[in-house]
């Protein structure tokens, strides 16, 4: 198993945003998960990736507990996520932006992994641009971040993350606010990256087409709480799914 939450809790005051979530994430398979606004979707990948501290369960990394690690921590093991542009620097050209990622992968990974250590610049540089090029970000290595359109932005915030050569890579709405065709475009990537890289993906995302396209397995969430767990084609018939959609429909 390469990821499993266990009990996974995460209280905010009175609020339980998530609810003793157990998942299990096995190497290659992409799992998306969904659920109405507010369903506790982020914060359950925050917890996961270090960035909030659960209240109560664990998370097991390769069988190993990365409960309440740090996020550069959790990175450096081979989890990454695709952050919002706050971890893109805007006056930083495109392919200083993906150096500086590929870097924070390595920094600090002595005590974890020697040989990691002996990656040189150079290789860094290579990784950096090799996800440009995944990205189709590569003809425009050296504009200013800032000045990307801001599908291209996005992309860039996915190809940071990717920059890291993770074995996991969560990804929060990537489509959110592209047309559609950048919104094509972004699922295209997605599907490409799965395959040549072998990354294994977890996705959230709320267009039901997307994610029936690209999800081998499917969590339901719903007020913090897991209420299914299964293949497209179980989610697609499970009626609690469908009452949780019906009454999360705004009107
Ligand atoms: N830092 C926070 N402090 C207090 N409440 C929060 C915080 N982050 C999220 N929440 C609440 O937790 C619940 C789940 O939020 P979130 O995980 O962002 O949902 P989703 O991503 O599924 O839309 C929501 O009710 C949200 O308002
Ligand atoms: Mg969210």
């Amino acid at each position: 198993m390469l990821l499993e939450t266990n009990g996974l809790t995460k209280r905010f005051g009175e609020l339980t945003a998530v609810d003793e979530v157990d998942l299990q994430i096995e190497e290659g398979d992409s799992l998306s998960i969904i659920g109405p606004n507010g369903a506790g979707k982020s914060t359950t990948v925050n917890l996961i990736t270090g960035l909030l501290n659960p209240t109560e369960g664990d998370v097991l990394y390769r069988g190993e507990r990365i409960t309440g690690q740090e996020p550069h921590e959790i990175v450096q093991q081979g989890l990454s996520k695709s952050f919002q542009t706050a971890s893109i620097f805007p006056e930083l050209t495109v392919e200083r932006n993906a150096i500086v990622a590929a870097l924070g992968a390595e920094h600090g990974s002595f005590s974890l992994n020697f040989f990691k250590r002996l990656t040189g610049y150079d290789e860094v540089a290579e990784r950096a641009r090799r996800t440009l090029e995944d990205m189709g970000l590569y003809e425009q290595r050296h504009i200013e971040a800032q000045s990307l359109p801001y599908g291209d932005k996005r992309r860039l915030e996915m190809a940071l993350a990717l920059a890291s050569d993770p074995d996991l890579l969560f990804l929060d709405e990537p489509t959110a606010g592209m047309s559609p065709d950048e919104t094509d475009d972004t699922v295209d990537l997605i599907e490409r990256i799965k395959e040549e890289r072998g990354v294994t993906i977890v996705l959230i995302e709320h267009d039901m087409e997307i994610i029936f396209r690209v999800s081998d397995r499917i969590a339901v969430l719903n007020r913090g709480a897991k209420i299914a767990d299964g293949t497209p084609d179980d989610i697609r018939g499970d009626p609690d799914v469908q009452e949780a959609y019906l009454g999360g429909v705004e009107i």
